[in-house]
């Protein structure tokens, strides 16, 4: 483990330049130095080195980064040799202290496990020897489970009382901070009072990859409020990352080759009893983009199961947006949704393993669900129609991944509209011929943007967007942007709804101000189609003269890593405005300047007075 900050100093000490030109011949060129790409074979030189920004950047193949990045693909060695090699140059050490703070983190983590699994256990014994246990077992059979599969998936029992964990695993307090801290119990200091989060409930564990307990779900018995709760986010639990069964899948799947995504707990658990293995659950949460990235690293087949009602499907295709971004040539992704009032739990208990099974044999393809879902929304009988169809479609066609998939997809759409890939490329105004624009857009937007996707629009959203032709774009930005202008806009490149936060005055000061006038197309892009993503603002882009430059300010901003983008943010904009003040008290004195002083009227000569001195 290295301090980043340790990283940090170093980077902020050596120089980029002399680093790469030490390996690669540069050529000095106004602000940066550029040379032959050492990435790619090229014959005339598109690498260039920032100096100012520490920063490389080739515009053949897309490659970037800062020095210590370069070390590493250059030299083709690991993080930590390289990071050695940089800190040599400058004279510093890494820092190795046994007993640094990571340490400590470390081990307090270790506890966490431990005081999880010890929990874990406790459930499990009160599921076999509890004097109450009765209820638990009953509920359980009632609910068609088997010992078997209760004990595939450690499934506990949590009685009734205020303090049944709290008083068999506290006793230190040690144990009694871990138990805290892990989620397991809960503290109200005001009444001085400590109690079991968990009470009267059927005990879920949710492991990791690696089999540790990392949280709970219990299910309360019978009936009340709420229905199933959960252990809160801890160190160690990220709801939006882990998916309950994945572990258990995998252990009783050697050969995992896909994943079926349910709601439930009590979904898992009745599949698996019932010969489906493989399926997971959200923990109550959309599937998110960790989700996806951490299921297709596993498999390249997802089967996502939800409601047949409307807001299954418009879960669903919350689920298919994010995706489209991670269909690389290999992987599909099919939609399986189930009769009204039935959840797979109900489903496969009723009908079976084999009538399952053929239902997910029947599930809906993506390409298929892509195209009802958005010829839902729009009439495609008419030309107007087929025109909007590809307007909306084509954004989220260009997130997926380059290759064969979504040639097929936009063939799809050729087909459906009865348009030519050139029509739709015009209509949709994205160029859909233009390989090296669409790398780039997959490479950085998909993978080197971070990948938070803050808030999707679902289907029911994108009937609102305005079409291209509503919003008139100017053809060329031709001024280019100020230093604080393009410092705004790689924090609204981070996070977009920060454009949300603006008011009409600061909008339309960057209508006045100099080198706004990108920044101001990207804040009324972000505001006319509700753009919430970094990826699709990018997307926006990506057939625009303006693209490059956008997507090296992303990447340096990515590369700063601000900590707190909206305070930053804010920052900005407060001093383009004191810019902007500037620049109109420059022109009023200039235009006062310019008359002869004793033309000037009261007004006018109280008006030179106070810019004169900075006021107003
Ligand atoms: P059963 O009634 O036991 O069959 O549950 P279910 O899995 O069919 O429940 P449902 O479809 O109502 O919920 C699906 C998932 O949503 C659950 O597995 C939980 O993860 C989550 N969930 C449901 N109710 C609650 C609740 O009250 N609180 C929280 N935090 N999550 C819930
Ligand atoms: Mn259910």
């Amino acid at each position: 483990m290295i301090p980043p900050d340790f990283i940090d100093e170093i980077l902020t000490r050596i120089d980029i330049v002399e680093i790469i030109e030490a390996r690669v011949a540069l050529k000095k060129t106004g602000q940066n130095h550029t040379g032959l790409c050492p990435f790619h074979t090229e014959k005339s030189p598109s690498f260039s080195v920032n100096a100012d920004k520490q920063f490389y950047y080739c515009f053949g193949c897309q490659a970037s980064g800062s020095a210590l990045k370069f070390i590493m693909e250059f030299d083709r060695i690991d993080f930590i040799p390289a990071v050695e090699l940089l800190a040599a140059r400058v004279g510093m050490e890494i820092p190795r202290d046994r007993n640094s703070g990571s340490d400590e983190k470390q081990q307090h983590r270790k506890s966490i496990y431990e005081i999880l699994g010890l929990s874990a256990k406790f459930y499990d014994e009160q599921l076999r020897h509890h004097s109450q246990r009765d209820i638990a077992v009953s509920y359980l059979k009632a609910r068609g489970l088997t010992g078997q599969i209760a004990k595939e998936f450690s499934i506990g029992f949590a009685p009734a009382g205020w303090d049944n964990l709290y008083s068999a695993l506290a006793k230190t307090n040690q144990e009694r901070t871990l138990l805290i801290d892990s989620g397991m119990v809960v503290e109200k200091p005001e009444e001085n009072k400590i109690y079991d989060r968990f009470r009267e409930r059927i005990m879920f564990p949710i492991r990791d990859l690696r089999g540790r307990v990392i949280a709970f779900g219990g299910r309360i018995i019978g009936d009340g409020k709420p229905k199933y709760l959960n252990s809160p986010e801890t160190s160690v639990f990220h709801k939006g990352r882990e998916l309950y069964g994945l572990y258990e899948a995998r252990k009783s799947n050697r050969k995992l080759d896909q994943l079926l995504v349910v709601e439930g707990y009590m979904d898992v658990v009745a599949l698996s009893q019932n010969g489906i293995n493989y399926a997971v659950a959200t923990l109550g949460t959309a599937t998110t983009e960790d989700h996806l990235d951490r299921m297709f690293r596993m498999v390249p087949k997802i089967i996502f199961c939800f409601d047949g009602d409307t807001a299954g499907k418009n879960a669903a295709w919350k689920a298919l947006i994010v995706a489209l971004m991670h269909m690389k040539d290999g992987r599909s992704a099919k939609f399986l949704f189930v009769p009204d009032g039935e959840d797979p739990d109900s489903l496969i208990r009723k009908e079976g393993q084999d009538k399952f099974n053929w239902r997910l044999d029947q599930s809906k393809s993506l390409a298929d669900f892509f195209y009802e879902k958005l010829q839902e929304e729009v009439d495609i009988a008419s030309i107007e129609g087929k025109a909007h169809l590809s307007q909306l479609a084509m954004p989220l066609l260009m997130t997926i991944p380059v290759g064969v998939f979504r040639e097929l997809m936009i063939n799809q759409l050729a087909s459906i509209t009865n348009l030519t890939s050139e029509k739709l490329q015009s209509l949709a105004g994205v160029n859909i011929r233009s390989k090296s624009s669409l790398k780039s857009i997959s490479k950085s937007a998909l993978e080197e943007i971070p990948s938070v996707i803050p808030d999707i629009p679902h289907g029911d959203d994108y009937a609102h967007y305005p079409s291209d032709s509503e919003y008139e774009y100017p053809d060329q930005l031709t001024e280019g942007s100020s230093e604080l202008a393009r410092k705004a806009i790689g924090l609204l490149l981070a996070q977009p709804e920060l454009a949300t936060q603006l008011d009409d005055k600061e909008i339309q000061s960057f209508e006045l101000g100099r080198g706004c006038a990108l920044l101001l197309d990207i804040v009324r892009t972000i505001l006319a189609e509700e753009i919430g993503s970094p990826v699709f603002l990018l997307v926006k882009y990506q057939n625009r003269p303006e693209f490059t430059e956008l997507k090296l300010l992303a990447e340096v901003e990515q590369l700063l890593g601000v900590s707190d983008i909206p305070a930053e943010f804010q920052g900005v904009i407060r001093a383009l405005q004191e810019d902007r003040n500037r620049q109109s008290r420059e022109e009023l004195k200039r235009v006062l300047l310019a008359k002869p002083l004793s033309s000037l009227n009261d007004e006018e000569k109280q008006q030179l007075r106070d810019v004169t001195l900075n006021k107003g």
